[in-house]
């Protein structure tokens, strides 16, 4: 590996499975020390025990948060900060989503988790870190957003309306504190086949259910190549590695060109 991250120390939210495992293992990969923030302790610390296996002890950190805390996010800083020293990255992943239905039966119990685990979590990291970026004159900042907040589809309207929103203030905190060393990037990415992938589908995961939403889209082949987790993590590696120096306020969609499909002649 390139060691594209080397000496630097990232917080991954909801890094204890599908695309923040992903995020944090390619991370150690190429060098960085990884903070992983996770509910739920079991998935978290494991991933947390594997990388330290592969990369060696102190590699990765264990952090149980939750992310729509405030003192959550205080102690993770503290913790990240005793353990490794600084924080140069943080990746804002960890979100939720209902399952695909008529959102006007999304409950409201529903939505105040959607719009709190994928909005108020954004808010209250730049509470918490932006303060220390800004002593430190440095940092990276990259929210996990959707290619649902480009184009939001039916039965997901409020999820992808959270993700609408991640993709404003990506732009609008680029602008704000640029003068100030700090970069906010996002990542769009298409389905990935992880806890969340039933919901988004709407029918079941089942591997007929998967060659037909891959060859629904332009380069959803390439999914046999990789898997959309791994894409979205060699996206990750690059908007918060120093190649990326002169990249912020993008929202990269990482979707096979999902997005701009616009079907014509022929397929
Ligand atoms: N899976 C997809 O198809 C897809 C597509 C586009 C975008 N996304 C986005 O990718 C991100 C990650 O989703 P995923 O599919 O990897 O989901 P996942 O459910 O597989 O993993 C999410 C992780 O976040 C953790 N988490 C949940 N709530 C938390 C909280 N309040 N505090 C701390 N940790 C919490 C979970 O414990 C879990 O480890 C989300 O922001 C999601 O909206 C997912």
């Amino acid at each position: 590996m390139s060691q594209k991250l080397k000496g630097k120390v990232c917080i991954v939210t909801g890094g204890g499975h599908g695309f923040g495992e992903a995020m944090a293992r390619r991370f150690a990969e190429e060098g960085a020390q990884v903070v992983i923030a996770d509910i739920n302790p079991t998935t978290g610390s494991k991933v947390a025990l594997e990388i330290n296996g592969l990369h060696g002890e102190k590699t990765a950190l264990f952090q149980e948060a939750n992310v729509t805390s405030q003192a959550s996010w205080a102690k993770l800083l503290e913790a990240s900060l005793k353990e490794f020293g600084k924080v140069d990255v943080v990746v804002n992943n960890a979100g939720t989503t209902y399952p695909k239905k008529a959102s006007h039966t999304v409950t409201e119990e529903e939505y105040d988790k959607v719009i709190g685990v994928n909005m108020k979590s954004i808010f209250l990291s730049v509470a918490v870190v932006v303060p220390y970026f800004l002593e430190q004159k440095a940092g990276t900042i990259l929210n996990i957003s959707s290619v649902g907040g480009i184009r939001v589809k039916n039965g997901l309207v409020w999820y992808g309306g959270t993700k609408a929103f991640v993709n404003k203030i990506t732009e609008g905190l680029a602008s704000e504190y640029g003068h100030s060393g700090i970069r906010v990037n996002a990542v769009c990415p298409i389905l990935g086949y992880t806890d969340l992938a039933q919901s988004f589908m709407g029918v079941d995961d089942t591997p007929e259910n998967r060659t037909k939403f891959e060859a629904s889209f332009p380069r959803g082949e390439a999914l046999k190549l990789n898997t959309s987790t791994g894409y979205v993590a060699n996206a990750a590696v690059y908007l918060c590695s120093d190649d990326a120096a002169f990249v912020s306020g993008i929202c990269l969609p990482v979707d096979g060109a999902a997005t701009v499909y616009a079907a014509g002649v022929g397929k």
